[in-house]
């Protein structure tokens, strides 16, 4: 049971002759900060007290009169300016926990109006390698998706691939001049890679040459700025604004100074490698190629259409490679490609219906509180990202009616978000729930975007790689300190390996709340004491490993329909803690934040490390209590396990 949504309504008949609507009240019921406050507060009171212009200390005595409880609760407590204290009868929570043992969904009971949801995740734009970047959105996404589909929604989890873009322009001018064949026979995907790599350095390049005088000229007007704010400053001596707009303009002109420098060292770098100077030479006019190329595609072009038919299914087993390792899966894969032939249809319903207008030659909606407007079609007659999206509103809208779609794309992308969801409204979609999901960028221990030591991106199966090989030495490292010596095999070892490593970087990932940037530290993920996969993973292990000591027989365990008994602090805690195990899902899943699960999780876990540590189990003093206990230990795993396993992280039983 929801034991929070329990008392909310039990404050909501309580609050019924005060009030008209207690909703925002009771969103102030919670889960206590405090042991010392009980297990739960309500918080309204001084509220409730300002609007009904009584003392906070009254109307918190009124409710607590009113309030039903006696069969959940002790006789509950009003404190300081009003707060009210609920605390759980310990037989309440003994029953309710032995409950609980019988559920195969541990108590979660599904959604009564079940919704359904699009979760648009990972979407990579194939082709080229996927990066640390992906793995956000990746496994946000899948966890979303597992944990709204626990709680009894439809889910679609739909990857939205980029796999019609200027990538593959680049990929098919690259094959056209630069392929290497036998490369190609050999393995496509990463002939492919180096051919997307290779052409889009060439277009960078030219594009560095071309930008080249006007960053000069850039500079040369900074630095007179600064020349002059410096001796304006220098006249005015006591002018604090005067001394700070010059050190905002030297410091301007430094920026700009570095950023020429970096375009001069990437020219550089190209003009001095002799393969890439003598193709850029050669290929002048490389970038507006490589546009002709995409274009030439999208016009249906059968040379490059047969191209990209090629290619595409190389790209898509390339990444389904990694999303097998990751153990992420869609329903749906429909990349932008589908949504090709619809492109014109949108922009001209969006037309007919005013809501798109010419403007310079492209085809635009303009949107209140925006300066600049969406564009759907540009003067060349070519559809945006935006079109695309649009598209994919109608088609899903059209075909699985959700109730609400969700995005789950890095925060660089809000305002295309904010545009395109404020266009699908103006289109009619307006009672459908839009979301961009967002999460902040993947940060390096010096705090700077997570990049190779030459500059690169860091692609995604090297990470995987890393993080297992550290995870098997993790795993050896604790096995060989067993006091009874090492237990597990290598070949096992490295079974292990895959499962700590690959949910450690999953982890370190969902752990931290999504809208803020994260720092990747393989040292960090993998600590087997801390908020870790690891650690929880390891407190998994350690049930079983006492069961194994105590040659206990979990089947046996659970038919023997013995109950739990609280009578230790320890225990009482960790049983409020696995009893609360709905109400963070529920949390998780209202506000898209997986985070909320891993803190919940890293609290039960924390609370059976207390327990076990203060509660002998199997030399417990009686029959009764050991297998209390031995319960209590049962209920915990399954329930740390059916929490990763909504996160999309597995268990062993041994580590
Ligand atoms: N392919 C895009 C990118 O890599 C992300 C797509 C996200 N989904 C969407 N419906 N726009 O930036």
């Amino acid at each position: 049971m929801n034991i929070l949504a329990e008392l909310q309504e039990r404050f909501r008949a309580a609050l019924a002759e005060l009030v008209d609507d207690p909703t925002e009240l009771l969103a102030m019921v919670r889960k206590s900060s405090e042991p010392k406050f009980g297990d739960y507060q309500a918080n309204f009171a001084m509220a409730l007290g300002k609007r009904l212009k009584r003392p906070p200390r009254d109307v918190a005595a009124e409710i607590v009169q009113r309030l039903q409880i006696d069969d959940l609760c002790e006789p509950p407590e009003v404190a300081g300016p009003g707060f009210i204290n609920l605390r759980l009868k310990t037989d309440w929570l003994a029953a309710a926990a032995t409950r609980t043992l019988a559920s195969q969904r541990l108590g979660v009971t599904p959604a009564k109006e079940p919704r359904t949801y699009v979760v648009d995740y990972s979407s990579p734009n194939v082709a080229k390698p996927m990066h640390v970047g992906h793995i956000r959105s990746s496994v946000i996404g899948d966890s979303l998706k597992r944990t709204l589909r626990f709680l009894g929604h439809k889910v679609i989890a739909d990857n939205h691939i980029g796999d019609w873009g200027t990538q593959f322009g680049m990929i098919i001018y690259g094959y056209k001049h630069f392929l290497d064949e036998a490369a190609y026979r050999q393995n496509a995907v990463a002939e492919l890679g180096r051919l997307y790599k290779f052409v889009s350095r060439l277009v960078s390049y030219r594009e560095a040459v071309r930008s080249l005088p006007e960053m000069r000229n850039r500079l040369a007007e900074r630095r007179d700025d600064a020349a002059h704010l410096a001796s304006v400053a220098q006249e005015r001596s006591d002018d604090k604004g005067a001394a700070k707009a010059a050190r905002k303009a030297e410091a301007g002109a430094k920026e700009q100074a570095a950023a020429l420098q970096s375009l001069e060292a990437g020219i550089a770098e190209v003009e001095s490698d002799p393969v890439l100077s003598k193709a850029a030479a050669a290929h002048p006019d490389i970038e507006k190629q490589v546009l002709e190329e995409t274009a030439k595609l999208h016009r249906g072009d059968a040379e490059n259409v047969s191209l990209w038919k090629e290619f595409l299914p190389a790209c898509l087993e390339d990444i389904q490679r990694i999303y097998r390792r990751l153990d992420v899966s869609f329903d749906v894969t429909l990349g932008e490609s589908f949504y090709n032939d619809r492109l014109p249809g949108v922009v001209n319903a969006l037309v007919q219906r005013d809501i798109a207008r010419e403007s310079d030659g492209a085809m635009c909606v303009f949107l209140d509180d925006h300066k600049t407007p969406l564009v759907i079609r540009k003067q060349d007659g070519a559809f945006l990202y935006g079109t695309t999206d649009l598209a994919t509103v109608q088609y899903r809208m059209e075909t699985w009616h959700p109730d609400a779609m969700l995005y789950v794309v890095d925060h660089r992308q809000s305002l295309h978000f904010e545009q395109f969801f404020a266009a699908a409204r103006l289109w009619g979609y307006d009672d459908v729930e839009m979301v961009h999901v967002s999460f902040g960028t993947v940060l390096g221990e010096d705090g700077r975007p997570f990049k190779t030591r030459s500059g690169d991106t860091v692609g995604l199966e090297g990470l995987l790689d890393e993080a297992v090989r550290r995870a098997y030495e993790v795993v050896s490292e604790n096995d060989d300190k067993k006091p009874g010596g090492a237990e597990i095999e290598p070949e096992r070892r490295r079974e292990i390996a895959e499962v700590v490593g690959i949910g450690a970087l999953k982890y370190a990932d969902l752990s931290v709340n999504r809208t803020s940037d994260y720092t990747f530290s393989y040292d960090r993920m993998l600590a087997l004491n801390g908020n870790t996969a690891t650690y929880m993973q390891y407190a998994y292990a350690r049930v079983f490993g006492s069961f194994a000591k105590g040659d206990i027989d979990v089947q046996e365990l659970r038919a023997s329909g013995a109950a739990i008994d609280l009578s230790h602090p320890a225990e009482r805690a960790l049983a409020v803690g696995l009893l609360q195990f709905f109400e963070a899902l529920e949390a998780a899943a209202a506000e898209y934040r997986p985070n909320l699960l891993t803190t919940y999780l890293f609290d039960v876990a924390g609370a059976f490390s207390i327990f076990f540590d203060q509660c002998p189990v199997l030399k417990a003093e009686t029959e009764e209590l050991r297998t209390s206990r031995l319960l209590l230990c049962d209920l915990t795993a399954r329930t740390l396990k059916q929490g990763l396993d909504l996160l999309g992280i597995k268990v062993v039983d041994k580590m």
